[in-house]
């Protein structure tokens, strides 16, 4: 299977946002990966509904949601009404117990389920999960901030998972995220990647060929 390019609109010149979007749309990127952050669940604010709201009239490009929130069963509800097509919220903000029951929500809704792992928490978490999610994303920077440098360390685990999941019969896709570059996109995907989300690679040069250098 090929990689899915997943731009990060974090990093899109905001002075600039339709021409920008244009750009996105016809940069050959498969999804756009959207950034929600609350301020509490990590130290920085992102944008709330009615921005993607704009974007899915703006653009067709599946809408890669990520909830870096500290109350994800509230802010899936709203996303995927705002016109998330996959919401990904993280195993840290959510008590084990309530893991499920969102995931159940989420699939009911007619949406794809992702969970993600920071740098500090190992891929053994989500082995009672495999068959559950749709999609697997490990984080290869603290989340947060865009421009980060890509921790070596998510290679390993997206290695270690891809073994986990074909172990468990899933069909679950593996996603990266921060620091990707047209040298750590390699390493990715050496190590089995299936989705990799670029933020300031891509937006801070041609937009087309910065996606094409990726995969
Ligand atoms: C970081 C966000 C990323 C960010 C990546 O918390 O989750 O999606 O946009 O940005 P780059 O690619 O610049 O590291
Ligand atoms: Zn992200």
């Amino acid at each position: 299977m090929s990689v899915i390019i997943a731009p990060s609109v974090l990093s899109l010149d905001y002075s600039d946002t339709a021409s920008q979007l244009k750009e996105l749309n016809a940069s050959g990127a498969e999804w756009m990966h959207y950034d929600v952050m609350d301020g509490c669940f990590v130290p920085n604010i992102s944008f709330g509904p009615d921005i993607l709201k704009a974007f899915c009239r703006a653009s067709d490009l599946y809408k890669d949601v990520h909830l870096m929130v500290q109350d994800p069963s509230y802010y899936a509800d709203v996303f995927m009404k705002a016109g998330a097509d996959l919401i990904t919220f993280h195993y840290e903000a959510l008590e084990p117990q309530k893991i499920l029951p969102l995931v159940q929500k989420i699939h009911d809704n007619g949406k794809k389920a992702g969970i993600s792992i920071k740098p500090g928490t190992s891929t053994e978490v989500l082995k009672p999960y495999l068959n559950d999610f749709d999609l697997f994303l490990i984080m290869s920077v603290e989340p947060g901030f865009g421009g980060q440098s890509f921790h070596m360390e998510a290679t390993e685990k997206i290695a270690q998972l891809r073994k986990m999941i074909q172990e468990a019969g899933s069909t679950a896709l593996i996603e990266v995220d921060g620091g990707i570059n047209q040298e750590t996109a390699a390493l990715c995907r050496q190590a089995g990647v299936d989705v990799l989300v670029a933020g300031s690679y891509v937006f801070k040069r041609d937009i087309h060929k910065a996606v094409e250098s990726l995969r």
